[in-house]
């Protein structure tokens, strides 16, 4: 019998040219650029051009881009009716899952060349304008209109919060988002590139991808990570909470990864982008309840934290309810998902892998 490799562990499927995820030097890659560097100079609409583009952008194509997205803030009015009419009992997940597929029904792009990307931009747009609707009804606010003179992460936050909080949580925010943005062959991102393969559209491609980041063992992990982190409620608490969820063999959200293993490469930098939320918020018994888990938990396991560990609480102390987090993430996500569908699309094969069939022998219907 062929060798399986069980959740496709270690199997090479196809090459991508979008980022490159090296556990041996810790290092990411989008395009060349290392992840550090582009979260240190670079606005989030910067690095969308460079992910879907394999470019920096020129002024003028960063003007025409900024333009694009500014006006796909404002949702179309079917969209506002589905997400408002979603029981509040609904996952902020499964509002953008169904916000994407509802402008999928509405798309109508074609298929001219470059429709994908026009799409592509669109979603950019519309997404954080869906999470922070979604946010606001959920606290009994009403929506909040857009304002063409804010940047991307600028106006993230104005739509959900009303205002545009210190330069310090927006570049905290805008950290985030360029570090979320891609991560290679993960399992949402093949979920794209699968459902591409079969020449289905971008949206189903987005949707399938919402559902798949879902999962907390992915993006859903960020939001695990603060409610453990309110479970445990204080630093003294951590080595008790530890011995028993160990002992239980429970996993820890926001520590481990399938692809790192000596530290996932983009951790530092969003430590650093909480250490100044910390700083400003004067929140230091987070800081110490954190310190004191990832200590713990490296000490007992060797297991070292994933992105989710940092930016979970980093959310939290931005004011997202914890439940927005996985959406933030999607927001951010969607430029590397679909940036892959645009690369599946341009040299495509059908991904249809094989199963050894573990059922009963051949029988037959009695008579
Ligand atoms: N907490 C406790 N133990 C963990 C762990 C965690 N977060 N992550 C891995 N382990 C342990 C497993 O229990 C397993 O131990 P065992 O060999 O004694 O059974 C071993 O490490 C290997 O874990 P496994 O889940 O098989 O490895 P993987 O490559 O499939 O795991 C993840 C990758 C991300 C699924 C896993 O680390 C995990 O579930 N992490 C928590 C969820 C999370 O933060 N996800 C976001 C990822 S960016």
């Amino acid at each position: 019998m062929d060798e399986i490799r069980k959740g496709l562990a270690g199997v090479v499927v196809d090459t991508t040219a979008i980022s490159k995820v090296d556990p041996e030097s810790n290092s990411l890659l989008y395009r060349g650029y290392p992840v550090q560097e582009l979260a240190r100079a670079c606005s989030f609409e910067e690095v969308a051009w460079l992910l879907w583009h394999g470019e920096l952008p020129t002024p003028d194509e960063l003007d025409r881009l900024r333009a694009a997205e500014r006006a796909a803030r404002a949702l179309p009015q079917d969209v506002c009716a589905v997400v408002d009419a979603l029981p509040l009992t609904a996952h902020p997940m499964d509002v953008i899952r169904t916000a994407v597929s509802v402008l999928g029904a509405l798309d109508d792009l074609g298929d001219a060349p470059g429709a994908d990307l026009e799409r592509s931009v669109r979603l950019l747009g519309a997404l954080p304008a869906v999470v922070a609707r979604d946010q606001r009804r959920r606290r009994g606010l009403a929506p909040v209109a857009a304002r063409a003179d804010l940047d991307y992460a600028e106006s993230f936050l104005h739509l959900t919060f009303g205002q545009v909080p210190p330069p310090e949580v927006v570049d905290a925010f805008r950290v985030s988002m360029v570090l979320y943005a891609e991560h290679s062959f993960n399992a949402s991102t093949f979920t794209a590139r699968v459902i591409t393969s079969t020449l289905s559209d971008l949206h189903s491609a987005v949707v399938g991808a919402i559902g798949a980041l879902k999962g907390p063992l992915h993006g859903g992990a960020n939001e695990a990570v603060m409610a453990t982190l309110e479970q445990i409620g204080t630093a003294a608490r951590v080595d008790a909470w530890l011995d028993e969820t160990l002992g239980a063999r429970r996993k820890v959200m926001g520590f481990g990864h399938r692809v790192y293993r000596r530290g996932d490469s983009r951790v530092p930098t969003m430590k650093a982008a909480l250490d100044d939320l910390v700083r400003w918020s004067g929140r230091d018994d987070l800081a110490q309840l954190y310190d004191a888990l990832e200590r713990g938990m490296v000490e007992r396991t060797g297991i070292l934290p994933n992105l989710d560990f940092p930016s979970g609480p980093a959310y939290h102390l931005m004011g997202f309810d914890t439940a927005t987090f996985t959406p933030l993430f999607a927001a951010s996500r969607v430029v590397g998902w679909t940036a892959h569908v645009i690369e599946q699309r341009a040299a495509n094969s059908l991904i249809r892998p094989l199963s050894a069939y573990d059922g009963p022998a051949e029988r037959h219907l009695a008579g």
